[in-house]
């Protein structure tokens, strides 16, 4: 499939013969959940972000503030990130052979995208600060230097998320509810934006950790905290946006607790195949809380890989097997324990 541009030119602000940066980012899978579906009464379908290039949905916006800053004449870019959005704008700035720089709060963010954003060789600064003072830096930084901001602040990075609510509706006609993770709400505004533009409506059901939703007190959180590290944001950029979205839709902002999103991360891992990231699984974790509400379909965004964040899985999944190289002792290492027993003699 094409990228996002060449898939929606005529509802982008693209014209024809534009530059266009792309990895052939979108068109991601839909699968249905059959577990979750059974526990909360409902028909619920996943949408696998995390199957993007870079690993999760930020390239959809990416591929859009790239190509606008190519355009443009730009000849570097820079983002505040928690992991995510880091890893995407030095993927895309590679690929156009743009300078890019990132800055993230230092030790915050999952080791895959640390990885990613050395990888493409973007400059990585951590900052000994969390995301929303990156956020302040770096909007004063661009208003001292030609660089362009790639944030969600970015008008172009909307425009490419929204295509995601575009294939959530040519894949189901009908959609009630839509359950997506928030952190700095650039997110939930574009699916609203996307939704609105293919007249739909769905309930617009935003998550934030406990330890960070200031959306759901109504307040900034200055040392927001929790285990999803991609969502611990204290002080959303898209905070009027996403508020309006949430009351154009009739839908609710509210908070899981980190117990709640590892709980929702292993049961989508071990009962329907899906491995996401923790801040990803706050999506499902808020629906399991919360229930449908009514809904009878619902659609819940899983924004990122679980690859991104090795560390977290290997912290809360079960332990290896030890073995010697012995049959005897390989047979009990595979079938102890587990009741399986040997096999029946043919
Ligand atoms: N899920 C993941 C995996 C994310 O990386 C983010 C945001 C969100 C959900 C929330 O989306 O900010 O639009 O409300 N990550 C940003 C980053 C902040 O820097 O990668 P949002």
């Amino acid at each position: 499939m094409p990228g996002v541009v060449e898939r929606y030119r005529d509802r982008l602000p693209f014209a024809p013969g534009d530059p266009v940066v792309s990895l052939n980012e979108g068109s991601t899978p839909l699968v249905h959940a059959a577990h979750v579906s059974g526990l909360v009464g409902a028909e619920v379908w996943l949408k696998l972000e995390g199957a993007n290039p870079t690993g999760s949905f930020k390239d959809r916006g990416m591929t859009c503030a790239v190509s606008a800053a190519v355009r443009e004449g730009a000849t570097a870019i820079i983002c505040a990130s928690t992991g995510n959005t880091a890893a995407s704008a030095a993927a895309y700035a590679a690929r156009a052979g743009l300078t890019g720089a990132v800055i993230v709060p230092a030790g915050k963010i999952a080791t895959g995208k640390l990885a990613q954003a050395l990888m493409h060789g973007a400059r990585v600064i951590a900052l000994r600060g969390n995301f929303d003072q990156a956020l302040t830096l770096v909007r004063a930084l661009t208003d001292r230097h030609p660089i362009a901001l790639v944030n969600s602040v970015n008008a172009f990075r909307l425009e490419g998320q929204k295509t995601a609510a575009f294939e959530l509706v040519e894949e189901l006609s009908e959609l009630d509810a839509l359950c997506v993770p928030v952190g700095n709400a650039g997110n939930i505004t574009a699916y609203w934006k996307g939704f609105r533009e293919v007249r739909a409506a769905p309930r617009l059901l935003g998550f934030q950790a406990e330890g960070a939703a200031p959306l759901v007190h109504g307040a900034p959180v200055a040392h927001p905290e929790t285990v999803a590290s991609a969502i611990r944001i204290g002080n959303p950029a898209r905070w009027e946006e996403a508020m309006e979205a949430m009351t154009a839709s009739r839908g609710e902002i509210r908070a899981v607790s980190d117990e709640e999103i590892l709980a929702a991360y292993r049961l989508l891992a071990s009962r329907e195949g899906v491995f996401c990231e923790p801040a990803s699984a706050a999506s499902v974790a808020g629906l399991l809380r919360y229930g449908p509400g009514g809904a009878r379909r619902v659609a819940c965004v899983l924004t990122g890989h679980g690859l991104k964040d090795p560390q977290t899985a290997l912290d809360h999944a079960g332990a290896v097997v030890p073995c010697v190289p012995e049959l005897d002792a390989v047979e009990e290492a595979v079938l102890g324990g587990t009741g399986a027993g040997p096999p029946e003699p043919a």
